[in-house]
């Protein structure tokens, strides 16, 4: 038994900020961005939150994949960014679903975490623990992003991607070859906490014991630097380009697949350069690695599946394809998963 993806959503703020008006909060300008990250503009959240951004991708996912909430039976929310700590953001979407009959939690891993969903997700239907499932990458990096510091804030944007995954069997009589197609690929994951200094963001809560002076910094809720995301740009970027590689490597060789069996490579969006060094170092072209960070910046644990919502409602995702999904991020975390393409 297998799973595959049935419909694809997104939710992404209307209002946009560009290159040029960060320039007007800190020291950089659209050329210098647009350079060193092919970002353009993000989208930043008004009125939305994280939960309902996730409600509202999830919603158009269900209606994509012509399933009722009724027969979702787990949902998985990848965020680092929720406006709610209890209850946890996959239940706010139940509840604004109606998917009454789903289970749900909410996974962290930065920008690793819908691929991590994604697994999670496959190995709770092949497992047979349940039968359709509803993953969720949100993220209001806004609120984490600190405004002063142009080492971060040019590149985080905030958005939601979901998708829906369905057990499918074999059909009865299928031949050998039928039934292969059918089968389910192993993921490679890797995590290394050793270098999580990279990329680091502290809880706005203070969690160092109930002494009177912590409880009055939690009642003035007193942020520096460290409460925002802080970045160690060099270092991320020198492990993006060469972790992502190979762990799209380890997975081909694990799936006795070559790079040229992969139609597309739907990278986490960081960076266009680091999308190009992770191409050339395949050796694939480029055309395989779709891109839409200009227009979103880093959305974190939502590029993914914004990225292939938009790819499956343009009509680029074609019955028989194999596409690659890779995540890297905080933690330090990376990973890729290859999904068949099968609606
Ligand atoms: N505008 C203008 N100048 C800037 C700038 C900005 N927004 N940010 C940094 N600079 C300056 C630096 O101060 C430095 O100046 P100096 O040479 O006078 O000291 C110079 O530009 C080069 O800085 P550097 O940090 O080496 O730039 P870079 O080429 O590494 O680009 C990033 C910076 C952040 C764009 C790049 O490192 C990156 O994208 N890293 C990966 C980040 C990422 O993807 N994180 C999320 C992973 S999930």
């Amino acid at each position: 038994m297998t799973a595959t993806i049935c419909g694809t959503g997104s939710h992404i703020p209307s209002y946009t900020m560009d290159n040029h008006d960060i320039a007007k909060l800190v020291d950089t300008s659209d050329e210098w961005v647009r350079e060193r990250t092919g970002i353009v503009r993000r989208h930043i959240i008004q009125k939305e939150t994280t939960v309902s951004m996730a409600a509202e991708a999830g919603r158009k996912a269900l209606k994509d994949a012509g399933i009722s909430p009724e027969e979702v039976d787990l949902i998985l929310v990848s965020t680092i960014s929720s406006n709610l700590i209890l209850p946890c953001a996959a239940c706010e979407v139940q509840k604004e679903l109606g998917a009454v009959n789903a289970t749900c939690f909410d996974l962290s891993a930065a920008c690793t975490g819908f691929v991590l969903a994604y697994n999670t997700a496959m190995a709770y239907i092949t497992g047979g623990l349940c039968r359709t499932a509803l993953i969720i990458g949100s993220e209001s990096l806004s609120n984490l992003t600190n405004w002063k510091d142009r080492g971060t804030c040019i590149l985080f944007g905030d958005g939601a991607g979901a998708a829906v995954l369905q057990a499918k069997t074999s059909p009865r009589g299928a031949s050998q070859e039928e039934g292969e197609k059918l089968e389910a690929y192993l993921p490679v994951t890797h995590s290394d906490g050793s270098r999580g200094a990279a990329l680091t963001c502290k809880s706005r809560h203070d969690f160092n014991g109930l002494t009177d002076e912590n409880r009055q910094s939690n009642a003035e809720t007193l942020l520096d630097a460290s409460h925002y995301m802080q970045m160690d740009g060099q270092a991320v970027f020198k492990f993006a380009v060469k972790s992502v590689p190979e762990v799209i490597g380890e997975a081909l060789r694990l799936n006795k697949l070559r790079a040229s069996d992969i139609s597309y490579y739907i990278l986490h969006q960081a960076n266009q350069r680091i999308v190009e060094a992770v191409a050339k170092r395949l050796g694939e072209p480029i055309e395989k690695f779709p891109m839409n960070l200009s227009e979103y910046g880093n959305t974190s644990s939502a590029s993914i599946p914004i990225l292939l919502d938009e790819m499956n409602r343009e009509g680029r995702l074609k019955a028989g394809q194999k596409i690659v999904l890779a995540g890297f991020g905080a933690g330090l975390t990376w990973g890729a998963a290859i999904v068949p393409w099968c609606r």
